[in-house]
Protein backbone atom coordinates (compact mmCIF):
# COMPACT_ATOMS: atom_id res chain seq x y z
CA UNK A 1 0.00 0.00 0.00
CA UNK A 2 1.80 3.37 -0.74
CA UNK A 3 1.92 6.05 2.23
CA UNK A 4 0.29 9.10 3.10
CA UNK A 5 -0.35 11.47 6.11
CA UNK A 6 -2.97 12.00 8.10
CA UNK A 7 -3.16 15.70 9.53
CA UNK A 8 -5.06 16.59 12.06
CA UNK A 9 -5.84 20.56 11.60
CA UNK A 10 -5.71 23.34 14.31
CA UNK A 11 -2.23 22.72 16.46
CA UNK A 12 0.03 25.68 16.56
CA UNK A 13 4.16 25.47 15.57
CA UNK A 14 7.13 26.04 18.13
CA UNK A 15 10.37 25.61 19.10
CA UNK A 16 13.12 24.99 16.07
CA UNK A 17 12.80 23.30 13.10
CA UNK A 18 16.54 22.20 11.53
CA UNK A 19 16.48 22.70 7.62
CA UNK A 20 18.05 19.90 5.89
CA UNK A 21 20.90 20.11 2.65
CA UNK A 22 18.77 21.11 -0.59
CA UNK A 23 17.26 18.63 -3.07
CA UNK A 24 19.12 20.98 -5.63
CA UNK A 25 22.46 21.41 -4.53
CA UNK A 26 23.42 17.73 -3.50
CA UNK A 27 21.61 16.21 -6.75
CA UNK A 28 24.22 17.75 -8.92
CA UNK A 29 26.99 18.19 -6.82
CA UNK A 30 26.24 14.12 -7.19
CA UNK A 31 26.51 14.13 -10.76
CA UNK A 32 30.12 16.49 -10.78
CA UNK A 33 31.26 13.62 -9.10
CA UNK A 34 31.91 12.22 -12.78
CA UNK A 35 33.88 15.09 -13.79
CA UNK A 36 36.89 13.67 -11.01
CA UNK A 37 38.38 10.36 -11.64
CA UNK A 38 39.00 10.27 -7.56
CA UNK A 39 36.40 10.25 -4.36
CA UNK A 40 34.60 13.02 -3.55
CA UNK A 41 33.49 13.51 -0.50
CA UNK A 42 30.02 15.10 0.02
CA UNK A 43 28.73 16.57 3.76
CA UNK A 44 24.99 17.46 4.68
CA UNK A 45 23.54 15.07 3.27
CA UNK A 46 19.24 15.47 3.32
CA UNK A 47 18.14 11.80 3.63
CA UNK A 48 15.47 12.05 0.74
CA UNK A 49 14.46 9.79 -2.17
CA UNK A 50 16.20 12.19 -4.88
CA UNK A 51 19.42 11.58 -3.40
CA UNK A 52 17.91 7.71 -3.51
CA UNK A 53 17.37 7.46 -6.79
CA UNK A 54 20.66 9.76 -8.46
CA UNK A 55 22.64 7.63 -6.07
CA UNK A 56 21.49 4.79 -8.05
CA UNK A 57 21.82 6.26 -11.49
CA UNK A 58 25.56 7.11 -10.56
CA UNK A 59 25.97 3.65 -9.63
CA UNK A 60 24.64 2.08 -12.76
CA UNK A 61 27.20 4.32 -14.63
CA UNK A 62 29.68 2.70 -12.74
CA UNK A 63 30.36 5.04 -9.83
CA UNK A 64 30.98 3.48 -6.52
CA UNK A 65 28.57 5.66 -3.64
CA UNK A 66 29.46 4.61 -0.16
CA UNK A 67 27.82 6.43 2.90
CA UNK A 68 31.11 7.69 5.13
CA UNK A 69 28.70 9.04 7.75
CA UNK A 70 25.27 9.25 8.77
CA UNK A 71 25.11 12.44 6.41
CA UNK A 72 28.18 11.57 4.13
CA UNK A 73 28.85 10.36 0.69
CA UNK A 74 31.54 9.25 -1.21
CA UNK A 75 31.30 8.89 -4.87
CA UNK A 76 34.26 7.75 -6.94
CA UNK A 77 33.95 8.32 -10.47
CA UNK A 78 37.28 6.24 -11.28
CA UNK A 79 35.87 3.13 -12.64
CA UNK A 80 32.65 4.45 -14.98
CA UNK A 81 31.85 2.01 -17.65
CA UNK A 82 29.15 3.50 -19.23
CA UNK A 83 27.54 6.43 -20.90
CA UNK A 84 24.35 5.33 -21.07
CA UNK A 85 21.90 6.88 -18.61
CA UNK A 86 19.30 4.13 -17.32
CA UNK A 87 15.82 5.21 -18.52
CA UNK A 88 13.69 3.39 -15.89
CA UNK A 89 15.34 5.50 -13.02
CA UNK A 90 16.08 8.58 -15.45
CA UNK A 91 12.54 8.80 -16.25
CA UNK A 92 11.99 9.63 -12.50
CA UNK A 93 13.47 13.22 -12.01
CA UNK A 94 14.12 16.03 -13.43
CA UNK A 95 17.51 16.27 -12.08
CA UNK A 96 19.05 13.14 -14.32
CA UNK A 97 19.56 15.01 -16.93
CA UNK A 98 22.23 17.00 -15.14
CA UNK A 99 24.54 14.03 -15.05
CA UNK A 100 24.45 14.31 -19.43
CA UNK A 101 26.75 17.25 -18.98
CA UNK A 102 29.65 15.24 -17.07
CA UNK A 103 29.37 11.74 -18.66
CA UNK A 104 29.12 13.58 -22.40
CA UNK A 105 32.13 15.93 -21.26
CA UNK A 106 34.74 13.03 -19.88
CA UNK A 107 33.46 10.09 -22.12
CA UNK A 108 32.62 12.01 -25.39
CA UNK A 109 29.49 11.07 -25.63
CA UNK A 110 26.35 9.73 -23.42
CA UNK A 111 22.31 8.57 -24.19
CA UNK A 112 19.46 9.54 -21.42
CA UNK A 113 15.62 9.58 -21.89
CA UNK A 114 13.86 12.69 -22.01
CA UNK A 115 13.61 13.61 -18.53
CA UNK A 116 11.10 13.31 -16.07
CA UNK A 117 10.13 15.20 -12.78
CA UNK A 118 7.10 17.04 -11.49
CA UNK A 119 4.45 17.85 -14.10
CA UNK A 120 4.34 21.32 -13.48
CA UNK A 121 4.93 22.45 -17.73
CA UNK A 122 6.12 21.49 -20.75
CA UNK A 123 9.97 21.18 -19.37
CA UNK A 124 11.61 21.22 -22.75
CA UNK A 125 15.37 20.11 -23.23
CA UNK A 126 16.25 22.76 -26.00
CA UNK A 127 18.94 24.60 -23.94
CA UNK A 128 21.13 21.86 -23.24
CA UNK A 129 20.79 20.39 -26.46
CA UNK A 130 21.42 23.77 -28.43
CA UNK A 131 24.55 24.16 -26.25
CA UNK A 132 26.08 20.63 -26.83
CA UNK A 133 25.75 21.20 -30.63
CA UNK A 134 27.42 25.03 -30.21
CA UNK A 135 30.07 23.45 -27.94
CA UNK A 136 30.71 20.81 -31.23
CA UNK A 137 28.43 17.66 -30.29
CA UNK A 138 26.35 15.29 -32.44
CA UNK A 139 22.69 15.11 -31.13
CA UNK A 140 20.20 12.43 -32.44
CA UNK A 141 16.84 11.29 -31.22
CA UNK A 142 15.55 8.03 -31.09
CA UNK A 143 12.03 8.25 -32.14
CA UNK A 144 9.43 7.98 -29.50
CA UNK A 145 8.50 4.91 -30.18
CA UNK A 146 11.59 3.52 -29.56
CA UNK A 147 11.82 5.54 -26.54
CA UNK A 148 12.61 8.71 -27.33
CA UNK A 149 15.85 8.11 -26.24
CA UNK A 150 19.02 11.35 -26.71
CA UNK A 151 22.11 10.54 -28.38
CA UNK A 152 24.93 13.21 -28.12
CA UNK A 153 28.57 12.51 -28.95
CA UNK A 154 31.67 14.45 -29.87
CA UNK A 155 34.83 13.77 -30.57
CA UNK A 156 36.24 16.63 -28.81
CA UNK A 157 34.17 19.65 -26.88
CA UNK A 158 35.26 22.92 -28.06
CA UNK A 159 34.58 26.30 -25.77
CA UNK A 160 31.79 28.11 -27.07
CA UNK A 161 29.84 31.57 -26.80
CA UNK A 162 26.61 30.55 -25.53
CA UNK A 163 23.21 32.84 -25.04
CA UNK A 164 20.51 30.69 -23.24
CA UNK A 165 16.73 31.14 -24.63
CA UNK A 166 15.59 30.96 -20.93
CA UNK A 167 18.02 31.08 -18.29
CA UNK A 168 17.44 27.50 -17.40
CA UNK A 169 18.77 26.25 -13.82
CA UNK A 170 19.59 23.33 -14.40
CA UNK A 171 20.40 24.29 -18.08
CA UNK A 172 23.28 26.57 -16.92
CA UNK A 173 24.69 23.57 -14.21
CA UNK A 174 24.76 21.37 -16.93
CA UNK A 175 26.30 23.27 -19.90
CA UNK A 176 29.03 24.49 -17.13
CA UNK A 177 29.91 20.90 -16.12
CA UNK A 178 30.47 20.44 -19.73
CA UNK A 179 32.58 23.34 -20.05
CA UNK A 180 34.70 22.55 -17.19
CA UNK A 181 36.41 19.41 -19.26
CA UNK A 182 36.28 21.14 -22.52
CA UNK A 183 39.12 22.59 -24.62
CA UNK A 184 38.97 26.52 -24.48
CA UNK A 185 36.40 28.89 -23.57
CA UNK A 186 33.12 28.75 -23.21
CA UNK A 187 30.67 31.96 -22.33
CA UNK A 188 27.20 31.49 -20.65
CA UNK A 189 25.01 34.53 -21.15
CA UNK A 190 21.75 34.58 -19.77
CA UNK A 191 22.61 32.39 -16.82
CA UNK A 192 20.44 31.44 -14.22
CA UNK A 193 21.49 32.86 -11.07
CA UNK A 194 20.19 30.24 -8.37
CA UNK A 195 22.33 30.09 -5.05
CA UNK A 196 22.63 26.64 -6.24
CA UNK A 197 24.40 27.16 -8.86
CA UNK A 198 27.22 29.20 -6.89
CA UNK A 199 27.72 26.59 -4.75
CA UNK A 200 28.70 23.74 -7.67
CA UNK A 201 30.88 26.49 -8.86
CA UNK A 202 33.04 27.06 -6.13
CA UNK A 203 33.24 23.42 -5.51
CA UNK A 204 34.81 22.89 -8.40
CA UNK A 205 36.61 26.04 -8.64
CA UNK A 206 38.36 24.72 -5.77
CA UNK A 207 38.88 21.03 -7.27
CA UNK A 208 41.23 22.85 -10.41
CA UNK A 209 37.84 23.90 -12.82
CA UNK A 210 38.65 27.46 -13.71
CA UNK A 211 34.33 29.28 -13.80
CA UNK A 212 34.40 33.00 -13.26
CA UNK A 213 30.84 35.06 -12.70
CA UNK A 214 28.66 32.02 -11.20
CA UNK A 215 25.61 33.98 -9.68
CA UNK A 216 26.04 36.15 -12.39
CA UNK A 217 24.18 36.17 -15.89
CA UNK A 218 27.17 35.77 -17.61
CA UNK A 219 29.53 32.94 -16.70
CA UNK A 220 33.05 32.11 -18.18
CA UNK A 221 34.74 28.62 -17.94
CA UNK A 222 38.55 27.77 -19.29
CA UNK A 223 37.87 23.87 -20.06
CA UNK A 224 41.13 21.58 -18.88
CA UNK A 225 41.13 19.71 -22.21
CA UNK A 226 39.96 16.81 -20.84
CA UNK A 227 42.03 16.65 -17.49
CA UNK A 228 39.34 15.37 -14.69
CA UNK A 229 39.09 17.34 -11.69
CA UNK A 230 41.35 16.91 -8.39
CA UNK A 231 39.11 17.58 -4.70
CA UNK A 232 40.84 19.28 -2.65
CA UNK A 233 38.14 19.50 0.62
CA UNK A 234 34.53 17.87 0.71
CA UNK A 235 31.30 19.45 -0.18
CA UNK A 236 28.74 20.80 2.18
CA UNK A 237 25.32 21.29 0.82
CA UNK A 238 23.81 24.21 1.42
CA UNK A 239 20.69 24.72 3.77
CA UNK A 240 17.57 23.77 1.61
CA UNK A 241 15.91 27.77 1.38
CA UNK A 242 12.59 26.31 -0.08
CA UNK A 243 12.29 24.06 2.72
CA UNK A 244 13.24 26.90 5.03
CA UNK A 245 10.77 28.95 3.15
CA UNK A 246 7.83 26.54 3.58
CA UNK A 247 8.54 26.27 6.87
CA UNK A 248 8.24 30.21 7.33
CA UNK A 249 5.49 30.56 5.97
CA UNK A 250 3.69 27.90 8.17
CA UNK A 251 5.25 29.79 10.74
CA UNK A 252 3.52 32.92 9.65
CA UNK A 253 0.25 31.17 9.85
CA UNK A 254 0.11 29.06 13.00
CA UNK A 255 3.63 29.79 15.04
CA UNK A 256 4.65 30.66 17.77
CA UNK A 257 7.98 32.07 17.86
CA UNK A 258 9.36 29.27 15.36
CA UNK A 259 12.38 29.45 14.81
CA UNK A 260 13.90 28.16 11.74
CA UNK A 261 17.93 26.87 12.12
CA UNK A 262 20.51 25.81 9.95
CA UNK A 263 19.21 27.67 7.11
CA UNK A 264 20.01 30.66 4.98
CA UNK A 265 18.32 33.98 5.22
CA UNK A 266 20.16 35.64 2.14
CA UNK A 267 18.39 33.13 0.20
CA UNK A 268 15.38 34.35 0.92
CA UNK A 269 15.15 38.01 0.79
CA UNK A 270 11.85 38.40 -1.35
CA UNK A 271 9.58 35.54 0.05
CA UNK A 272 10.83 37.41 3.71
CA UNK A 273 9.92 41.02 2.24
CA UNK A 274 6.45 39.44 0.93
CA UNK A 275 5.70 38.03 4.56
CA UNK A 276 6.42 41.11 6.25
CA UNK A 277 4.08 43.21 4.02
CA UNK A 278 1.39 40.62 4.96
CA UNK A 279 2.44 41.55 8.34
CA UNK A 280 4.10 38.35 9.54
CA UNK A 281 6.61 39.46 12.36
CA UNK A 282 9.87 37.85 11.59
CA UNK A 283 13.31 38.08 13.16
CA UNK A 284 16.71 37.28 11.09
CA UNK A 285 20.45 36.01 12.56
CA UNK A 286 22.82 34.47 10.39
CA UNK A 287 21.64 31.43 10.25
CA UNK A 288 18.37 31.49 11.38
CA UNK A 289 14.86 33.00 11.22
CA UNK A 290 12.23 33.28 14.08
CA UNK A 291 8.79 33.43 12.94
CA UNK A 292 5.47 34.26 14.51
CA UNK A 293 1.92 34.51 13.56
CA UNK A 294 0.32 37.71 12.54
CA UNK A 295 -3.29 38.73 14.58
CA UNK A 296 -4.45 39.48 10.61
CA UNK A 297 -2.41 38.67 7.69
CA UNK A 298 -3.16 41.04 4.48
CA UNK A 299 -3.58 39.65 0.68
CA UNK A 300 -0.06 40.85 -1.71
CA UNK A 301 0.52 40.08 -5.28
CA UNK A 302 2.98 37.53 -5.88
CA UNK A 303 4.70 36.86 -9.17
CA UNK A 304 7.21 33.85 -9.81
CA UNK A 305 10.47 34.65 -10.91
CA UNK A 306 14.04 33.46 -11.66
CA UNK A 307 16.45 34.36 -8.45
CA UNK A 308 16.93 36.56 -6.55
CA UNK A 309 13.21 36.65 -7.38
CA UNK A 310 10.16 35.02 -5.68
CA UNK A 311 10.75 31.16 -6.56
CA UNK A 312 8.31 29.02 -8.28
CA UNK A 313 8.84 26.36 -5.62
CA UNK A 314 7.70 28.72 -2.90
CA UNK A 315 3.95 29.30 -5.06
CA UNK A 316 2.44 26.40 -3.84
CA UNK A 317 2.65 27.07 0.01
CA UNK A 318 2.09 30.84 0.00
CA UNK A 319 -0.95 30.33 -2.25
CA UNK A 320 -1.97 28.42 1.09
CA UNK A 321 -1.31 31.04 3.15
CA UNK A 322 -2.88 33.91 0.76
CA UNK A 323 -6.26 32.06 1.58
CA UNK A 324 -5.48 33.18 5.27
CA UNK A 325 -4.84 36.40 4.20
CA UNK A 326 -7.46 39.40 4.46
CA UNK A 327 -8.69 41.20 0.83
CA UNK A 328 -7.66 39.82 -2.16
CA UNK A 329 -4.95 38.30 -3.49
CA UNK A 330 -3.18 37.90 -6.85
CA UNK A 331 -0.97 34.95 -7.59
CA UNK A 332 0.97 34.96 -11.45
CA UNK A 333 3.38 31.65 -11.57
CA UNK A 334 5.33 33.23 -14.52
CA UNK A 335 7.93 30.15 -15.10
CA UNK A 336 6.24 27.07 -15.68
CA UNK A 337 2.77 27.06 -17.68
CA UNK A 338 1.12 24.37 -15.43
CA UNK A 339 1.86 24.86 -11.91
CA UNK A 340 -1.86 25.60 -10.06
CA UNK A 341 -2.61 21.93 -10.45
CA UNK A 342 -3.10 22.56 -6.36
CA UNK A 343 -5.64 24.93 -6.97
CA UNK A 344 -8.73 22.56 -7.73
CA UNK A 345 -8.02 20.37 -4.34
CA UNK A 346 -7.91 24.04 -2.21
CA UNK A 347 -10.81 25.06 -3.28
CA UNK A 348 -12.39 21.56 -2.48
CA UNK A 349 -11.22 22.50 0.67
CA UNK A 350 -12.89 25.66 0.96
CA UNK A 351 -11.01 28.51 -0.14
CA UNK A 352 -11.75 31.03 -2.46
CA UNK A 353 -9.84 31.01 -5.91
CA UNK A 354 -11.00 32.39 -8.86
CA UNK A 355 -8.42 31.24 -12.39
CA UNK A 356 -8.05 34.26 -14.40
CA UNK A 357 -5.63 32.09 -16.64
CA UNK A 358 -3.65 29.05 -16.26
CA UNK A 359 -0.53 31.03 -14.82
CA UNK A 360 -2.86 33.72 -13.17
CA UNK A 361 -5.54 33.53 -9.89
CA UNK A 362 -7.00 35.46 -8.08
CA UNK A 363 -7.54 34.66 -4.07
CA UNK A 364 -10.54 36.18 -1.49
CA UNK A 365 -9.36 35.79 2.03
CA UNK A 366 -9.57 34.79 4.42
CA UNK A 367 -11.67 31.78 4.43
CA UNK A 368 -11.99 28.95 7.06
CA UNK A 369 -10.74 25.52 5.38
CA UNK A 370 -11.98 21.57 5.85
CA UNK A 371 -10.17 18.54 5.72
CA UNK A 372 -10.19 15.99 2.58
CA UNK A 373 -8.60 13.30 1.38
CA UNK A 374 -6.59 14.51 -1.69
CA UNK A 375 -3.44 13.51 -4.09
CA UNK A 376 0.08 14.99 -3.88
CA UNK A 377 0.64 15.81 -7.42
CA UNK A 378 4.21 17.05 -7.09
CA UNK A 379 6.52 17.52 -4.47
CA UNK A 380 6.23 21.42 -3.29
CA UNK A 381 2.24 21.19 -3.98
CA UNK A 382 2.59 17.97 -1.36
CA UNK A 383 3.67 20.28 1.40
CA UNK A 384 1.53 22.85 0.76
CA UNK A 385 -1.34 20.33 1.19
CA UNK A 386 -0.02 19.32 4.20
CA UNK A 387 0.62 22.74 4.90
CA UNK A 388 -3.36 23.36 4.51
CA UNK A 389 -4.28 20.24 6.26
CA UNK A 390 -2.49 21.79 9.90
CA UNK A 391 -4.94 24.86 8.60
CA UNK A 392 -7.95 23.05 8.11
CA UNK A 393 -10.57 21.90 10.46
CA UNK A 394 -10.53 18.19 11.07
CA UNK A 395 -8.71 15.60 9.60
CA UNK A 396 -6.70 15.55 6.09
CA UNK A 397 -4.98 12.54 4.54
CA UNK A 398 -2.55 13.83 1.79
CA UNK A 399 -1.84 10.32 -0.42
CA UNK A 400 1.28 10.00 -2.61
CA UNK A 401 3.90 10.36 0.73
CA UNK A 402 6.43 9.37 -2.22
CA UNK A 403 6.10 12.48 -3.72
CA UNK A 404 7.09 14.15 -0.45
CA UNK A 405 9.71 12.14 0.48
CA UNK A 406 11.39 13.35 -2.65
CA UNK A 407 12.27 16.12 -1.64
CA UNK A 408 11.68 16.38 2.07
CA UNK A 409 13.26 14.18 4.99
CA UNK A 410 11.04 12.85 7.35
CA UNK A 411 9.09 15.40 7.47
CA UNK A 412 6.13 14.13 9.59
CA UNK A 413 8.27 13.95 12.19
CA UNK A 414 10.56 16.93 11.74
CA UNK A 415 7.31 18.83 11.98
CA UNK A 416 5.26 16.73 14.82
CA UNK A 417 8.60 17.86 16.85
CA UNK A 418 7.64 21.24 16.25
CA UNK A 419 4.30 20.89 17.27
CA UNK A 420 2.03 19.69 14.16
CA UNK A 421 -0.42 16.47 14.54
CA UNK A 422 1.00 14.11 11.54
CA UNK A 423 1.29 10.47 10.94
CA UNK A 424 2.81 8.83 8.01
CA UNK A 425 0.00 5.84 7.43
N1 LIG B 1 13.01 25.68 -20.37
C1 LIG B 1 13.02 25.66 -21.73
N2 LIG B 1 14.01 24.93 -22.35
C2 LIG B 1 14.95 24.26 -21.67
C3 LIG B 1 14.95 24.31 -20.27
C4 LIG B 1 13.96 25.03 -19.64
O1 LIG B 1 12.16 26.24 -22.37
O2 LIG B 1 15.80 23.63 -22.30
C5 LIG B 1 11.95 26.45 -19.67
C6 LIG B 1 11.08 25.56 -18.78
O3 LIG B 1 10.06 24.96 -19.52
C7 LIG B 1 10.58 26.55 -17.77
C8 LIG B 1 11.73 27.53 -17.62
O4 LIG B 1 12.56 27.32 -18.75
O5 LIG B 1 9.45 27.22 -18.26
C9 LIG B 1 12.56 27.36 -16.38
O6 LIG B 1 12.93 26.02 -16.23
P1 LIG B 1 14.34 25.55 -15.62
O7 LIG B 1 15.03 24.78 -16.68
O8 LIG B 1 15.02 26.68 -14.97
O9 LIG B 1 13.84 24.55 -14.52
P2 LIG B 1 14.57 23.21 -14.18
O10 LIG B 1 16.03 23.43 -14.27
O11 LIG B 1 13.94 22.09 -14.91
C10 LIG B 1 14.92 23.68 -11.65
C11 LIG B 1 14.54 23.00 -10.38
C12 LIG B 1 13.04 23.15 -10.17
C13 LIG B 1 12.69 24.63 -10.09
C14 LIG B 1 13.18 25.32 -11.37
C15 LIG B 1 12.97 26.82 -11.35
C16 LIG B 1 16.10 21.18 -10.26
C17 LIG B 1 16.34 19.72 -10.35
N3 LIG B 1 14.86 21.58 -10.49
O12 LIG B 1 14.18 23.04 -12.67
O13 LIG B 1 12.75 22.53 -8.94
O14 LIG B 1 11.31 24.79 -9.97
O15 LIG B 1 14.58 25.07 -11.56
O16 LIG B 1 13.61 27.38 -10.26
O17 LIG B 1 17.00 21.96 -9.97
C18 LIG B 1 11.51 21.26 -7.44
O18 LIG B 1 12.56 21.14 -6.79
O19 LIG B 1 10.38 20.93 -7.01
C19 LIG B 1 11.58 21.81 -8.78
C20 LIG B 1 10.63 21.65 -9.68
Amino acid sequence: MAEAFRIRGGARLRGGIEVRGAKNSVLKTMAASILFDQPIEIENLPLIEDVSRMSELLTGLGVDAQKSGERRLRLNAAGLKTSSLDSEIAKRFRASIVVAGPVLARTGRTQFPHPGGCLIGKRPIDVFLDGWRAMGAKVTEARKERGGTFEVSAKSLTGADLTLRVPSVTGTETLMMTAVLARGRTVIRNAAMEPEISALAEFLDASGARIHGAGTPTITIDGTAGQPLRPTGSFRVIPDRIEAGSFLVMGAAIGEKLKIQQCNPDHLRVPIALLEDMGARIQLGDDWIEVSHARALSGVEIKTREYPGFPTDLQAPFTVLLTQAAGQSVVFETIFENRLGHVDDLKRMGADIFVADPQRILINGPTALRGREIESPDLRAGLAFMFAGMLASGETVVRNAYQIDRGYEKIEERLRSAGAEIERI
